[in-house]
């Protein structure tokens, strides 16, 4: 089958648009990488799946000259920012994220002259004029890490996830860090009574819990009075598909966007995973879809660019975060 003749099928006909998305990869030579919150479609033909540290990374090391990203639109200017000899292209433009929009430049350039000297680490969900505002930039990955290797006395201003920020402060003791008020809408709807009724009805479950949920912080207030604990794991999404491996437990309770539960089960089929609540859907991730993708390797579009000076200033924080984990 020709590319002319693709524009015909169906979209419903997903073998036959998989197999000429794989001869449009060799014929660019493309990478595919996919975000663990994907559709299940689209994880199973990506180069490589993983979380926006390990995403960052595999853009930085690829020796293809394209790279298609799927997942959301600042995952890709942050490769296109660290790879600037390659072509990034992300299948829809308005792949966005709540959370990246909850502060802008300007707002951050203000926050800076309120506290003169102090260390900004913005996590990895920022524009790149964010970024470039910016002194070390994290993923929930190694969050921790990047706040424990700045100096104790160094004031830090840590954005823009407060969820992910209180958390950070809990496990480093670091009293001296300001955080930013902004959420993501879909780990911000996670309320700790969510996760205690999924633990009630699996008494056996392990939790594995993302960062940027909005149960988090009263949760852990009341796991750490509770001496029956379930066992819990604090983790990005990378950190997830380890953890599952690697524990003992048979069944899991994720509080995290269900688009990981399709890597969770596929590499672990004797286990269980209990999604949270199964709407807990980030619409701006759904928008990549098998046909946009194949639209986006055919037609070599959307090109995601970054202006020379912001990529120029975002790289030195962005590649302290690829470096530290
Ligand atoms: P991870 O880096 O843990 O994959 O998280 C990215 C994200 O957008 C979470 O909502
Ligand atoms: Fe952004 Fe939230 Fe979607 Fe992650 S789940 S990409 S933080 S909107």
């Amino acid at each position: 089958m020709n590319t002319k003749d693709l524009e015909n099928v169906p979209v419903s006909d997903h073998a036959a648009m998989i197999e000429e998305i794989k001869e449009l990869r060799k014929k660019r030579n493309a990478v595919i990488l996919a975000h663990n919150y994907q559709i299940a479609e689209i994880q199973d033909i990506a180069d490589f799946v993983g979380d926006s540290l390990g995403l960052a990374q595999q853009a930085a090391k690829t020796v293809s000259k394209t790279v298609v990203f799927c997942g959301v639109h600042f995952m890709a200017e942050t490769a296109a920012i660290l790879c600037p000899d390659k072509r990034v292209l992300i299948p829809d433009l308005d792949a966005g994220c709540s959370l990246a929009a909850s502060i802008n430049a300007h707002q951050l350039r203000q926050w800076k002259k309120e506290h003169p000297g102090a260390v900004v680490v913005s996590y990895v969900n920022t524009t790149a004029e964010v970024k470039a505002e910016s002194d070390y930039c994290c993923t929930s990955g190694n969050a921790v890490k990047i706040v424990q290797a700045i100096p104790v006395e160094k004031e830090i201003l840590f954005l823009p996830d407060m969820f992910l920020g209180s958390w950070v402060k809990k496990v480093t003791g670091r009293q001296n860090m300001q955080i930013w008020m902004g959420e993501c809408h879909v780990h911000a709807a996670m309320r700790p009574e969510m996760v205690t009724e999924k633990l009630k009805q699996y008494p056996q479950a392990e939790l594995l819990i993302h960062p940027e949920c909005g149960c988090l912080t009263p949760f852990l207030d009341h796991l750490a009075d509770d001496p029956k604990l379930q066992p819990v794991k604090v983790a990005s999404t990378e950190g997830m598909i380890r953890e599952a491996k690697q524990s003992t437990a048979k069944e899991f309770v994720v509080a995290t966007e269900e688009g990981i539960l399709h890597r969770l089960q596929k590499q672990n089929p004797e286990k269980t995973f209990i999604p949270i609540a199964p709407e807990m859907t980030c619409q701006f991730m759904k928008m990549i879809t098998l046909e946009k993708l194949y639209k986006s390797l055919r037609d070599d579009v959307y090109h995601v660019t970054v202006d020379e000076d912001i990529a120029h200033r975002a790289r030195l924080p962005i590649e302290r975060m690829v470096s530290i984990f």
